[in-house]
């Protein structure tokens, strides 16, 4: 590995002035530890600098400039540039949380599936640190998920052409639309949930037009002929071991009785609790998250 990585032209790929840190994942091979791997493959890089150009760049392993992924199974090497510049999940707006928050990426996942183009408002009525609502805006707004974000790996590289990217980003800021008055609510019964959900929201372009209130599902007035989504608690994360059954239960009854001509889309991280909540399912989509093996079930409440 460390031969073959000295022959790669990395000056033609990294420029001497920027860090750089390599990640390693090591599965089924001969190199069993991925730190090691790391320095095989730094030791490389550095020596084909040294050799080509005479000077190094350095590694500053907590912000590197280029991000290098090393990736090792069945003893096959795979090296790669991330062009992002580290993981792109996390969207920046989410400055606080509660204990069992969405990832956002998964939130985004459960949006498209809504397939919510904001005919009809969108309501959260357990909305913890707000990641379904931030989604929906986002998704309405058309704001683009890397919109906080400082840089990406790309700009890094020595084809980056600094005026095309401020012209592409200008033409996608210019598309970013409005977000109507009542188009998309949220509340929790938890006060502190709530108050993190408006900080949250406040983040985003036109967050402060998403209505939030702290109450019990079972006191909300609920939502006719709109689209509701929702990821209750569950046992593994939240509550354990207190039961859970009833709860899903008021749930059903909330959505039959106070939600009629919408649609539901709820996140179960428990399969179980499915059945409990007594209402016919129009389908059910698997959608792991965070170790759980949950599934995204939607209801159409006649
Ligand atoms: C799994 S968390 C939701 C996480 C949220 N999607 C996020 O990304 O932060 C479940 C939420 O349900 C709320 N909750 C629990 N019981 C409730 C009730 N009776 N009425 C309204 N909200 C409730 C909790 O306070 C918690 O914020």
């Amino acid at each position: 590995m460390y031969k073959k990585a000295k022959q790669i032209n990395w000056p033609e790929l990294i420029s001497q002035k920027n860090t750089f840190a390599i990640f390693s994942n090591v599965s089924n091979s001969k190199i069993t530890h991925s730190h090691y791997a790391s320095l095989r493959l730094k030791d490389g890089i550095v020596d084909s600098f040294r050799e080509i150009s005479g000077k190094r760049p350095d590694v500053d392993s907590k912000n590197p400039d280029i991000w290098l992924n090393l990736h090792i199974s069945n003893n096959e090497v795979l090296i790669s540039l991330d062009t992002s510049g580290g993981s792109l999940h996390r969207r920046g707006y989410r400055k606080d949380s509660i204990p069992a928050p969405m990832q956002e990426t998964v939130a985004a996942a459960i949006i498209a599936y809504t397939e919510w183009t904001g005919e009809a408002p969108l309501y959260d009525p357990m909305c913890g640190s707000g990641t379904l609502l931030g989604e929906a805006l986002m998704h309405y707004c058309k704001i683009p998920s890397g919109i906080f974000r400082k840089r990406f790996g790309f700009e890094f590289l020595p084809d980056f052409d600094k005026s095309l990217w401020v012209k592409v980003r200008k033409k996608i800021d210019r598309q970013i639309r409005e977000l109507p008055d009542g188009y998309i609510s949220g509340s929790d019964s938890s006060p502190e949930a709530v108050k993190i959900s408006r900080t949250n929201m406040r983040n985003l372009p036109h967050g402060d037009k998403i209505k939030l209130e702290t109450l019990d599902f079972r006191k909300s007035r609920g939502m006719m002929d709109g689209v509701i989504v929702m990821n209750p608690p569950y046992g593994i994360r939240m509550d354990k071991g207190r039961r859970l059954d009833n709860f899903y239960k008021e749930l059903g009854d909330f959505l039959k009785q106070k939600c009629k001509g919408s649609t539901a889309y709820i996140y179960f991280g428990e399969r179980e609790f499915i059945k409990k909540i007594g209402l016919k399912p129009a389908w059910k989509k698997p959608l792991k998250t965070g170790g759980l093996d949950g599934r995204l079930v939607k209801y159409e409440l006649f």
